[in-house]
């Protein structure tokens, strides 16, 4: 391809991948699957990767992220970022409502109401219809340049449409749905890693991440709602920010109201707070904006506040119950974690009688005792938390918790991580540890052998008949009839799905071993790369990080878990159960190849027969010497003539890697 020819074609795609995101986010209306989006995409960032020169800012492909920063530069903004005074109650509402009237010197005034987003504050500037930076609003004179991790959110232009305005500065708010909230808790908690409080917590913890790449994964989202610098374009009210907002594809706050009396606001108020909590993402209050901007301006603004504008916060569900005891739950990876016990009570339409305590450090913070009365809060549709402590009650008799210093349940003594937050059982034949590792292995996402409940793994490791998950292969009818309560059928149901689970993907199986930092995503993409279990246990820490989605903190964690010898006894044991340990090549995985002419050469992680099956499963062709119509070479270590001959002919050579990465 010549240079001419690559610009051209990266203009095309570019335009392309701008307006199928576009269809897709604004207008809800995909024409394409997300399959072919990503085949244009890699057809972009490949001659990106061919023509440096051609990679523009605005590149879609710009949106997964460049290079890690060191640190976050600070931008000044154009117009100081300000907070909205608070008020809590409809008294407080309405005698905001008397001061704009007073102000304003006239009674009917029109308001609008938005929904108050509860996410990060951002602002965002455009110039010349492309995304030149967005910043938080950190002291709201200056805050962080966050362009890098904002370009991810794919609901967000890197382009504006065409015909409408090109120049200006948007105020928004950054926030995660509680679906994509709960989804990436679950992933994390699957892969053993600690879990966010809240969609907001995750939020501002995900902006400050100095890699976009990571930032990339993390389900961000994005509304606006006002304007800072509106590029010379004529705008008069509120309701004309949310024309200029449509008219760029930005989008604006779902639901709306106008008022213009006191009992207006009120009916909004009551009104959003009925509908909100079937909105997508968590809000904590109403925003009330005086419409005009004639007016805006004769009110004015305080140092830290408009005079135009409020912010109505619902009081969030709270309760008050005794705190009972609090038990230690020992999980997967042997983290101690306290869970607070309750008298029953009703908050939010369900009874409650569990709160979540993250950590010991919250209860010592926060001077939590047993048989304190707590007040308790219900965030959206997260377990409730313990707010605070009412002091006022206690009598005398409340009790300090421990920190532990040993395992509640095997007495082994504990471990804290580097940032002393989380403590640990370090013992891996610790039962709880044990028990949890194998409900992990058995669960619908990893290994998926049904009927294995929690009472029956509990019986299994009480009762010594297995002690890793390697046991559960060697279970048999005489065995399990030892268990109580467990009937022939359920014994004949338990082997065969026990069974049955040795054809599983070797993906799963890799997930179900619990590596610390390895979820469901990351095992895919492991045996996506090196086609089985084998070549990831014998990949270097640098070989790991060519994996995608392998970071420099997942690949020591894999290197190390399969270096360990009890771990390396452990999957002896699972191999010589039968259990599957290579990836098979997929059927018409896909057209990627299409066209394409293969040799394979020296040694590879699979067996040449394995990675001719992969070439063509993706609709490549298979031969078996070096000539003008060989495509590719795919040489692995110890090539010999057919690598000379290649170079020779000048056919493009791969390493695996690069194969792999073109899959
Ligand atoms: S208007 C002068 N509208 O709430 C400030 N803010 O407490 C104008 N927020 O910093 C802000 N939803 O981060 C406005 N519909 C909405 C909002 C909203 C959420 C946040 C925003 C702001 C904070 C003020």
């Amino acid at each position: 391809m010549t240079h001419a020819e690559a610009a051209s074609r990266a203009a095309a795609l570019s335009a392309e991948l701008h307006r199928h995101n576009h269809l897709y986010y604004v207008e809800a209306k995909p024409l394409i699957s997300d399959k072919d989006f990503d085949l244009l995409l890699r057809e972009l960032q490949d001659i990106e990767a061919q023509f440096p020169d051609l990679l523009t800012p605005d590149s879609p492909t710009q949106r997964v992220g460049g290079a890690p920063l060191e640190g976050f530069t600070q931008i000044t903004h154009t117009v100081r970022m300000m907070s909205l005074d608070n008020t809590y109650s409809e008294e407080e509402l309405t005698a905001f409502f008397a001061r704009v009237q007073k102000g304003l010197g006239r009674d009917t005034i029109d308001c609008v109401i938005e929904p108050k987003v509860d996410g990060v504050a951002i602002t965002i500037r455009y110039e010349n219809g492309v995304l030149k930076h967005g910043a938080t609003r950190g002291d709201g004179q200056t805050g962080d340049d966050v362009t890098n991790n904002l370009k991810t959110i794919r609901r967000l232009p890197l382009r504006l449409p065409k015909d409408g305005p090109q120049t200006f500065e948007v105020r928004g708010e950054v926030f995660m749905t509680k679906a994509g909230f709960a989804r990436l808790n679950q992933e994390r908690e699957e892969a053993g890693e600690a879990t966010f409080a809240n969609p907001r917590n995750s939020t501002a913890g995900t902006l400050k991440l100095l890699d976009p790449k990571i930032v990339a994964k993390r389900p961000l989202d994005i509304v606006f709602y006002g304007l800072a610098d509106a590029g010379g374009i004529d705008l008069q009210s509120q309701t004309d920010v949310y024309a200029l907002l449509d008219a760029a594809g930005l989008r604006k706050a779902d639901l709306t109201w106008h008022a213009d009396s006191a009992a207006g606001l009120l009916s909004a108020i009551r009104e959003l707070d009925a509908k909100r909590r079937s909105l997508p993402y968590e809000t904590d209050g109403a925003v009330i904006k005086v419409n005009s901007f004639t007016d805006q301006r004769e009110l004015g603004v305080t140092s830290k506040a408009p005079r135009w504008a409020i912010a109505y916060k619902y009081q969030p569900e709270q309760a008050e119950t005794k705190l009972t005891a609090i038990d230690i739950q020992v999980g997967r990876t042997g983290a101690l974690t306290p869970v607070a016990r309750l008298e029953p009570v009703f908050i939010s339409g369900s009874t409650v009688s569990n709160a979540t305590l993250h950590n010991y450090e919250e209860i010592q913070r926060k001077d939590i005792r047993v048989g304190d009365i707590v007040v308790i809060e219900k965030a959206g549709e997260i377990i409730p938390a313990v707010v605070s402590v009412k002091k006022e009650h206690r009598h005398g008799g409340e009790q300090p918790v421990p920190v532990p210093t040993h395992c509640p349940v095997c007495h082994t003594p504990v471990r804290q991580d580097e940032e002393q937050v989380v403590i640990r059982c370090p013992n891996p034949h610790c039962p709880e540890v044990v028990k949890r590792r194998i409900e992990h292995f058995v669960s619908r996402a990893a290994m998926d052998i049904s009927g294995l409940g929690e009472s029956v793994v509990a019986q299994l490791v009480d009762t010594k008949l297995v002690g890793d998950v390697s046991g559960l292969y060697a279970l048999d009818e005489l065995l399990l009839a030892r268990l109580e309560r467990v009937g022939a059928r359920s014994i004949d149901n338990y082997l065969k799905a026990i069974a049955a689970s040795k054809q599983q993907d070797p993906w799963r199986l890799v997930f179900g071993l619990g590596i610390l930092h390895v979820g469901a995503g990351g095992a895919r993409k492991l045996l996506e790369h090196f086609g089985g279990i084998d070549a990831i246990a014998a990949a270097s820490i640098e070989e790991l990080t060519q994996c995608p989605d392998i970071g420099p903190i997942v690949a020591p964690s894999i290197h190390d878990w399969f270096h360990d010898e009890e771990n390396i006894k452990l999957l002896d044991r699972l191999r010589s159960a039968g259990l599957n340990f290579t990836q098979k090549a997929v059927e018409a995985a896909s057209a990627r190849l299409n066209g394409t002419t293969w040799v394979i050469t020296g040694t590879l992680s699979q067996d040449r027969d394995t990675i001719a099956d992969l070439i063509r499963a993706h609709g490549g062709k298979v031969s078996g010497s070096v000539s003008g119509k060989t495509t590719y070479l795919l040489a692995g270590t110890d090539a010999g003539s057919k690598l000379d001959k290649a170079t020779k002919l000048g056919v493009q050579i791969l390493t695996e890697a690069a194969f792999r990465a073109m899959l």
